[in-house]
């Protein structure tokens, strides 16, 4: 709690100094308790100086998702409003599960910088190297009927897409139902779990898993990165941030009943309509073209015999 205030006049400062006794008097802890915290923050990776006769000046900030970090600017009001940061998880989404069984309240972050099991939808594993992605669960407690969970998967990822598009100016696009693409590359994934009644939620686990700055060299095969499309270093705090709130914005529309809203934003963002795809779905390789979305997410492709199939759930090739 300390160490968080004295970033946060440290950077209030921004360019000048502070000298420890205004530090101390602000704070009202004595002089050698803020040097000592401030030997702390040095060895998470804050780069202060220190002067005898100026006082502490803040240089630089780690590149990490640190708690303190994520909550310095962040603008949203429930997300994120608690974090748990892990230098190394298994997987953020059985961490965020874990501690949604235990009670804990909606919107609290998880943040790993590696994980050693991330986990991928239908059984895969989600390659996760350390220090240069984002990979984060929430926590969600929305009061919505178990059949309508798949709007969650949906609008999250119209959420990411958008803050793609936002903070680099690329098109990101979705691939049906949530995984964000730039060109033929996939960039970002989402793997929604939930536990529910037959006919309440108990809570849905949104995790997302973001190439950010991770170089081809650590991307499995057709995968990229916001670092590979810009040439250019991406703050993961400013994205992280950026993201929370777009989520929230769409959540709050989800939970008021305005899905029209978050599926014509994502019409806009598809890669997947009005392209010929083929896609599993109940034991048959069904080959057509994608016409649409329903108002429960389901992808609506008319094969080549006529027919139309809503399709649930699969994983969706375009034939080019
Ligand atoms: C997919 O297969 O496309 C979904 C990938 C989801 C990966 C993220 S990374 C953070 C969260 N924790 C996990 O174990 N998986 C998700």
């Amino acid at each position: 709690m300390i160490e968080a205030k004295i970033i946060k006049l440290l950077k209030e400062n921004k360019n000048s100094y502070i000298s420890g006794e205004e530090l101390s008097r602000k704070l009202n802890v004595s002089r050698t308790a803020i040097w000592k915290h401030i030997t702390h923050l040095r060895a998470c990776g804050y780069e202060i100086s220190a002067s005898p006769h100026t006082g502490y000046s803040l240089d630089r900030v780690p590149d990490k998702l640190l708690p303190d970090e994520i909550s310095y600017g962040l603008e949203t009001k429930v997300l994120g409003k608690k974090i748990y940061a892990y230098n190394s998880a298994d997987s953020t989404n059985i961490i965020a599960y874990n501690l949604a069984e235990q009670s804990e309240a909606e919107g609290a972050l998880i943040v790993a910088e590696k994980q050693t099991k991330g986990k991928g939808r239908m059984g895969r594993h989600w390659v996760s190297p350390p220090g240069s992605g984002i990979y984060m669960s929430l926590i969600l407690k929305p009061k919505i009927s178990p059949a309508e969970a798949g709007k969650i998967t949906l609008m999250s990822s119209v959420a990411v897409a958008k803050t793609i598009r936002k903070t680099t100016k690329i098109k990101a696009e979705i691939k049906w139902p949530n995984d964000v693409y730039i060109a033929d590359a996939k960039v970002c994934g989402i793997l929604t779990e939930m536990s529910a009644e037959m006919d309440m939620i108990n809570f849905i686990i949104m995790g997302i898993g973001i190439n950010i700055n991770t170089p081809k060299s650590s991307l499995p095969d057709m995968a990229t990165s916001l670092f590979i499309e810009t040439k250019q270093k991406v703050n993961r705090v400013t994205f992280l941030q950026a993201m929370l709130w777009e989520i929230e914005t769409y959540y709050n529309k989800l939970v008021k009943g305005s899905f029209s809203d978050i599926i014509n934003d994502w019409r806009d963002l598809s890669l997947t309509l009005g392209k010929r795809i083929k896609v599993e779905w109940r034991g048959k390789l069904i080959q057509g073209q994608a016409m649409d979305i329903d108002d429960s997410g389901a992808l609506i492709v008319r094969d080549d015999f006529g027919f139309s199939h809503h399709i649930l759930s699969g994983d969706v090739s375009v034939i080019s």
